[in-house]
This record gives structure tokens, C-alpha cells and sequence, in this order.
């Protein structure tokens, strides 16, 4: 089980509960933590502040290392008209509740790239890992990462973003493949994205880069961690395994779909965030078939007028317009407690590794 990305992290086993804003908690991280995992919190949403409660509230409940993720996006660019004709375009499904899309959508949290007050919070509570999500930090900011002992990872969704975050200083890159449920990593979503799905991924990161390649996307099991493994990578990291969990932050709404006939079916969409995502197809991503990029507000702006509208659907009972994230094996979700799936994930992944 040791890998070196156990040795780097401190782990039993290799295998990583995904940092998921929204949806991962202090309860699931600690418990995948003290279940010989690496738990983890997307704090990209959260604020300085309330990354700095949910860092303390998961050290209350473990000594085990755990690892906080950030968001790297290039910072919001507010345009007004493309906004005004987004909301216009809304306007009949916020009428379908009987409610009003917002008057103006904000930017409703900030890129690590711009926030000085979560960079202190790392400084000051010092978590063992850190990852960046969608680009990578200033130097500076690595380096002063790098000298409070933290250890750092960024996602690649390509050879080129796996480059770039070894050349950055980055401790691991996590290997992101097509499946992967939530927001595709892709430095620049204006780029041709070259769709390289988890296992091809993680063989090509694994061939070029020194440094140990975290796989991503699509694995439920494991015997598919195993496969992980084979392909090259140092560890796994799941999303949606842990989605359905009693810890999990997902709504009723969420979970029932998960654990549904809904879970047949994923779609990528920029209409809920303004940055591409995966997620269980539902009423508003079948909506938005006909959306193209261009006519989305920035990210995270458009994420703005989306959760608006999950809010005034859900007051009238409808969760098909939640952002519902979830990974190709969404079909394949188990609902078990965090730590009760951490070792469900080692006893198989011994089985697969005995070849059993
Ligand atoms: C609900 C959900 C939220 C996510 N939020 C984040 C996040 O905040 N930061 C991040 O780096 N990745 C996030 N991801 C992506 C995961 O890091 C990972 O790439 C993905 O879950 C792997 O694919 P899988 O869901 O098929 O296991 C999220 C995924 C899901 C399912």
C-alpha cells in the first residue's frame, strides 16, 4: 500500500477523499483522515474566514494529516450586457417558481490568486497539503507554501498543466480525466480541452513527470484505485464515492438522484457555474443543451444566477436545478459512512491487488 504519495502525505493507504466545495465536510475529512486516507475540504468558496473554522473544526476531530484545495481561476471579468441578456434568458425558468432572477449578479467569491487573507490562513494554521484547482499561485505564494512545510498539489487536466505544475514547485499533480464530476480543471476554458480520460491521463503524467500523479475521475472502487495504480498514478482521489455519505453536505434532492435512475446519466455544462462542470444530467443542465460558452457570464459570476435559481426552485419543491456535480461512475455510488468507505475502498483494493 506504501506509494509515494503515501510517504509525501503521511498516509496508510493511497487513497484521497476529494476536496468538494459544498459538499465535503470537516466530519467527512476527519473521518477518511483517522481511516488512514487523506481527507480533504474544498475551501474555494468558503472565504478566509470560514476555511480557517472548517480547518479548526477538522483538526478537533483528527491528528491525521488532511488537505485543503483552492481555486486558481484567472479573476472574474464583470460584463454587464452579457450578464443582463444571461438573466433575460433565465427569466422564464425563475417564472416557472413564481419568482425574479436576481437584479445584477455578483462575483460571489474570490480566486486564491487575489486573496492575501487565505494565503495568511494557510501560513498561520498550516495544513499538510494544499492543492490549487483551475491554474496555479504566484511564486511567491509556492514558496511561501513550500517553507511552512506544507505539501502542495494542482490539477492537470493535460501534459501542458501537469508541466506547468511541476515546473511550479508542485509536491504531486493530480491527474484529472474527462469522468471526473465537478469543475474540470482546465487552466483556460477558452482552450481546446483535450478530453484525455483518467487512466490515459495518469499513463502520460506518470511517463513524463518526476514528481508522483494523483488519478482522478471516474473511480468508484478498489478495483478500479487498483487499476489507478497500474496506470502509473501514486493514489486516487474520489468525489463522487463520497457524495452519497451521511457526512456529505449534499441536499435531499442531491443524494436521491445520486442514488437514483438519474445517476445513469452525466453532462458537462458552463451554464451553472460559467466554467465547465460535470454533473447529473437534470432539468436545467437538459435546458441548457443549447447554451454555448460565449453566452454564460464569467466565472463565478453566472454561478450567481445559478444558485438563485436551485433556490427558488427548491422553495417549490423542484431540485433539478441544483448543481447535482457527479463523475461518470456516478451509477456506481455507494452510500456509506466516510470512514466505513475508506475501508470498503482498502479491503478491495488489497483484493485487486492479491489479483484476486
Ligand atoms: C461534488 C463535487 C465537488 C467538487 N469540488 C471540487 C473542488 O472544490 N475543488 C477541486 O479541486 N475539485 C473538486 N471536485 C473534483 C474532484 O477533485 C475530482 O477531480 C473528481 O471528484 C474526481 O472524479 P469523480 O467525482 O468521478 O471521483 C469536485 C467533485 C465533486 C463530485
Amino acid at each position: 500500500m506504501e506509494t509515494a504519495f503515501t510517504r509525501l502525505a503521511g498516509i496508510r493507504y493511497p487513497i484521497i477523499q476529494a476536496p468538494m466545495a459544498g459538499v465535503s465536510t470537516p466530519a467527512m475529512a476527519a473521518a477518511v483522515s483517522n481511516a488512514g486516507g487523506l481527507g480533504s475540504l474544498g475551501v474555494g468558496a468558503a472565504g478566509a474566514a470560514g476555511a480557517r473554522a472548517m480547518i479548526r473544526e477538522t483538526r478537533g476531530a483528527t491528528e491525521g494529516p488532511f488537505h485543503i484545495n483552492l481555486f486558481c481561476h484567472r479573476p472574474a471579468v464583470a460584463d454587464p450586457a452579457r450578464e443582463a441578456a444571461w438573466l433575460r434568458r433565465l427569466e422564464p425558468l425563475f417564472a416557472g417558481y413564481g419568482a425574479a432572477p436576481p437584479v445584477a449578479l455578483q462575483e460571489i467569491y474570490t480566486s486564491f490568486l487575489v486573496d492575501d487573507a487565505m494565503q495568511a490562513v494557510l501560513l498561520e494554521e498550516r495544513p499538510a497539503v494544499v492543492s490549487f484547482h483551475f491554474g496555479l499561485p504566484q511564486p511567491e505564494r509556492v514558496a511561501a507554501l513550500k517553507a511552512a512545510g506544507i505539501v502542495l498539489m494542482s490539477s492537470a487536466t493535460s501534459l501542458a498543466e501537469g508541466r506547468a505544475g511541476q515546473a511550479a514547485g508542485m509536491d504531486a499533480v493530480i491527474a484529472q480525466g474527462w469522468e471526473a464530476g465537478g469543475h474540470r480543471g482546465v487552466f483556460d476554458p477558452a482552450l481546446p480541452d483535450e478530453r484525455l480520460a483518467c487512466l490515459e491521463l495518469t499513463r502520460i503524467l506518470a511517463r513524463e513527470l518526476e514528481v508522483p500523479v494523483v488519478a482522478a475521475g471516474g473511480i468508484m472502487t478498489g478495483g478500479n484505485i487498483a487499476a489507478a495504480l497500474a496506470a502509473g498514478g501514486a493514489a486516487a482521489q474520489l468525489g463522487t464515492a463520497f457524495v452519497g455519505c451521511p457526512e456529505s453536505a449534499a441536499d435531499e434532492g442531491y443524494r436521491a438522484a445520486l442514488l437514483g435512475a438519474a445517476a445513469g446519466q452525466t453532462t458537462m455544462t458552463p451554464a451553472i457555474s460559467g466554467r465547465p462542470a460535470r454533473c447529473l444530467a437534470n432539468r436545467f443542465t437538459g435546458w441548457a443543451e443549447t447554451v454555448v460558452a460565449g453566452d454564460v457570464p464569467d466565472y463565478p459570476i453566472a454561478y450567481d444566477a445559478g444558485k438563485a435559481l436551485n433556490a427558488a426552485a427548491r422553495a417549490r419543491g423542484e431540485f433539478g436545478y441544483g448543481a447535482q456535480w457527479a463523475g461518470q461512475g456516478a451509477a456506481r455510488a455507494r452510500s456509506l459512512p466516510a470512514g466505513d468507505m475508506l475501508a470498503v475502498l482498502e479491503t478491495e483494493l488489497r483484493a485487486a491487488l492479491r489479483g484476486a
